[in-house]
C-alpha cells in the first residue's frame, strides 16, 4: 500500500506531488507528506489523515522549489501520526517508501548503538539512517542508497532526496511498483501510471532490483550490482482524462456508469463472431498440461474467480478449484507441471496473489492472469496476461474492474472450450453473439439508478443485511454483500441461498433485509421457495428479478428489474443494481464512498 511521488523540473514541485499524491491516495491516506529541496535545505510538511489536511498545511506554511519527493500512507508499522508521516528527514537527506522492510528491528538495534535517534515508530527509518550513515562517511546519495539496499530485507519502492545534491532523485525497487515519467525537460516518479499522466505518456517501468536516478531531463536505470540498464520509454494508452471524476460525484459512481463502455473494450478484438471463436494473442498455453485449474485472487477478484469456476468446468469441462490467495500460499495446494493458474486482480500488485503466483510457479504451474494494470508485478510473473480494459479504477470499492474479470473470464473459458475443442464452432457463435449484445443490456441495467436511490433512502438505516443468490449469482450475493460493507459500514453477509435454512434464517426478523438474486433461470422456483422461508418470519424482501417478472416481484417487499441475458452473463448484469444500492446506501450514511475508512485500494502487504 502507500503511494510514493517524486517530482524534478521546471514546474513548482508542491503543486505537481499534491497533484500526484491526490491520484494516488488511494494506495492508503492514513497520512501524508512532501519534502521539497527549498534555497538548499531539505523541507517537510507532514500531515496526518487525508489529504486534504496536508494541503492546509502547506497553506499555512508555503514551500517552493523544482524538486521533491511526496508519500500517502497506509499504516503497517506504528500507528497514523504526523511523526509516522513520511517522509523522513536524516541528515539532510529525505526518504519515503512503499512496502515493508523486515529486518528493521534488528537493523534498528544496531543504528542505535551506533548512536542513531529514532524519531518514529516505522521500519522506513532505518533507511533513512542507513543512507545518512554512508552520506556521512562521504558517499554520493546514490552510493549510500545502493548501500542501504544491501542491507534491507523485504519490499519497497523507495525514492532519496538530499539537500547535499539538489539535482536529482535515487529510488530503487523490490516488489513493489516504480514508474518514472520522461517527460519535456521535467522527470516524474510514481507508484502507478495515473500520477504520472499529469506530466507525460511516456514511462518506464522498473524492475525489481533496480535503482533509477532521475534528473529533469534524463533518467539513468542500473542494478544492485551497478550495471547500467538501458530501457526505453512506453506509450501509455491510458489518458489523464480517464483518471478525473468527469462530472460525476464519486470516482466509484462515474466507474458504475462506465461498464457498458469497458466490458465491450475488454472483448473488441479478442472475438471473431462469424467463426465463433476467441482470439487471445500470444497464448500459448499447452493445455495437455491443464488438468486441473486453479483461479487465485482475493476480494471482489475472488469473487469474480467463483464465477469463473461455473464458466471454465461448463465450457472447457476441466475440474477448477478457486482459493483465495491468502490461504492458497500457506497450505500444500495440489499444484504441479499438469496446473494452469489463473490469478485475477485488479491492480496486479496485491501481495498475497502474487506470493501464491510465485508458490504455483514454483512447482511448474502455468500462469495466466487477468489483470487491469500493464506493466504491473502480476503480469510480469505471469507466463500470460489477459488484460481487462476497465481503465484507471480509482474508487476504492471495485466495481468496473469486477464486470470486465467477468468479461475475461468468459472470453476464457470459451477459449479453452473452443482450443479444446469441447465447444463447436455453433455453440462458440452463440455464446460470442451473447457477449456481444451485453453492452446494450448493461446500459439498461443503468436505468434502474433512480429507482434503486428511492429504495435506499427506505434501507439506509438497517444495520444488518443478507444477501442471497444461488448458482452462478451465489458468487454475485457475496460481492453485493461486500460491496456495501465495505463503504456504508453497515454489515452486510452473503449466503447461497440454500444454506439460509443452515443457520443464518435464525437471523431473519423485520430488521434484517434480505437482498435476494432472482433471474429465471434453473434455480428460480427454488429462490421463490426461499423468499416464502424469509417472508413467512417477517423478514423485508428486496428481489432483483428479470424484466417482465411477476412472481418474485409479487412476494417481494421491493423489486429491480434487469434486462434478460444468458444464463452465464447474469453475473455481470445482476452486478449494476448491487453497485448501486451501495453505492447510494452509502451516500445517504455520509461516508467516504471513494476512500473508505481502513481500506486502500492496492493491497501490497501480506
Ligand atoms: C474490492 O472492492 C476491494 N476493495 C478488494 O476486495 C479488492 O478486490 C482486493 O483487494 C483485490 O485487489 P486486486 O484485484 O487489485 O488484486
Amino acid at each position: 500500500m502507500c503511494g510514493i511521488v517524486g517530482y524534478i523540473g521546471p514546474k513548482n514541485a508542491v503543486a505537481v506531488l499534491m497533484d500526484g499524491l491526490k491520484r494516488l491516495e488511494y494506495r492508503g491516506y492514513d497520512s501524508s507528506g512532501i519534502a521539497i529541496v527549498e534555497d538548499g535545505k531539505v523541507e517537510l510538511r507532514r500531515s496526518v489523515g487525508k489529504l486534504e489536511r496536508l494541503e492546509a498545511v502547506v497553506a499555512k506554511r508555503p514551500l517552493s522549489g523544482h524538486i521533491g519527493i511526496g508519500h500517502t500512507r497506509w499504516a503497517t508499522h506504528g500507528r497514523p501520526s504526523e511523526e509516522n508521516a513520511h517522509p523522513h528527514l536524516e541528515g539532510g537527506v529525505a526518504v519515503v517508501h512503499n512496502g515493508i522492510i523486515e529486518n528493521y528491528l534488528a537493523l534498528k538495534e544496531g543504528l542505535i548503538k551506533e548512536g542513531a535517534r529514532f524519531k518514529s515508530e516505522t521500519d522506513t527509518e532505518v533507511i533513512s539512517h542507513l543512507i545518512h550513515r554512508e552520506t556521512k562517511k562521504g558517499a554520493t546519495l546514490k552510493e549510500a542508497v545502493k548501500a542501504a539496499v544491501r542491507i534491507i530485507k523485504g519490499t519497497y519502492a523507495l525514492a532519496a532526496v538530499s539537500e547535499h545534491e539538489p539535482d536529482r532523485i535515487i529510488a530503487a525497487r523490490m516488489e513493489c511498483p516504480l514508474i518514472v515519467g520522461a517527460g519535456e525537460k521535467e522527470t516524474v516518479l510514481s507508484s502507478d501510471i495515473t500520477a504520472v499522466l499529469g506530466i507525460t505518456r511516456k514511462a518506464v517501468f522498473l524492475n525489481d532490483g533496480e535503482i533509477v536516478t532521475i534528473t529533469k531531463d534524463s533518467f539513468e536505470i542500473e542494478d544492485f550490482a551497478g550495471n547500467k540498464i538501458s530501457r526505453a520509454p512506453r506509450h501509455i494508452d491510458w489518458s489523464p482524462i480517464m483518471a478525473e471524476k468527469g462530472g460525476y460525484r464519486h470516482f466509484m459512481l462515474k466507474e458504475i456508469f462506465e461498464q457498458p463502455r469497458v466490458v465491450a473494450d475488454t472483448f473488441r478484438g479478442s472475438v471473431i463472431e462469424e467463426k465463433g471463436e476467441v482470439f487471445l494473442n500470444k497464448f500459448n498455453i499447452d493445455l495437455k498440461r491443464a488438468r486441473r485449474i486453479y483461479i487465485i485472487a482475493c476480494g471482489t477478484s475472488w469473487h469474480a474467480g467463483l464465477v469463473g469456476k461455473f464458466l471454465i468446468e461448463e465450457f472447457y469441462r476441466v475440474p477448477a478449484e478457486v482459493d483465495l490467495a491468502s490461504e492458497f500460499r500457506y497450505r500444500d495446494p495440489l499444484v504441479d507441471d499438469k496446473t494452469l493458474v489463473i490469478a485475477i486482480s485488479q491492480s496486479g500488485e496485491t501481495a498475497d496473489t502474487l506470493a501464491a503466483v510465485r508458490e504455483a510457479k514454483r512447482r511448474g504451474a502455468q500462469v495466466i492472469a487477468i489483470c487491469n494494470v500493464m506493466e504491473s508485478s502480476l503480469t510480469r510473473e505471469a507466463d500470460w496476461s489477459f488484460m481487462t480494459h476497465a481503465g484507471p479504477e480509482i474508487g476504492v470499492a471495485s466495481t468496473k474492474a469486477f464486470t470486465t474479470q467477468l468479461t475475461a473470464l468468459y472470453l476464457l473459458a470459451v477459449y479453452l472450450g473452443r482450443t479444446a475443442g469441447r465447444l463447436g464452432a455453433a455453440e462458440g457463435k452463440t455464446l460470442i453473439h451473447e457477449l456481444v449484445t451485453l453492452p446494450g443490456k448493461l446500459e439498461k441495467a443503468l436505468d434502474g439508478a433512480a429507482h434503486i436511490e428511492t429504495l435506499a433512502k427506505k434501507y439506509f438505516q438497517f444495520r444488518d443485511f443478507i444477501y442471497l443468490g444461488r448458482g452462478i449469482n451465489y458468487p454475485i450475493a457475496l460481492e453485493g454483500a461486500l460491496k456495501l460493507k465495505e463503504i456504508s459500514y453497515i454489515h452486510a453477509e452473503g449466503y447461497a441461498a440454500g444454506e439460509m435454512k443452515h443457520g443464518p434464517i435464525a437471523l431473519i426478523d423485520e430488521d434484517m433485509p434480505v437482498v435476494m438474486l432472482a433471474p429465471k433461470d434453473s434455480s428460480y422456483a427454488k429462490m421463490l421457495g426461499n423468499m416464502e422461508e424469509v417472508k413467512a418470519r417477517g423478514g423485508r424482501v428486496m428481489v432483483i428479478v428479470n424484466e417482465g417478472d411477476t412472481e418474485a416481484s409479487a412476494r417481494a417487499d421491493d423489486a429491480i428489474f434487469v434486462p434478460n441475458a444468458s444464463v452465464h452473463l447474469m453475473p455481470v448484469i445482476m452486478s449494476v443494481p448491487l453497485q448501486f444500492l451501495a453505492y447510494h446506501i452509502a451516500v445517504l450514511k455520509g461516508t467516504d464512498v471513494d476512500q473508505p475508512r481502513n481500506l486502500a485500494k492496492s493491497v501490497t502487504v501480506e
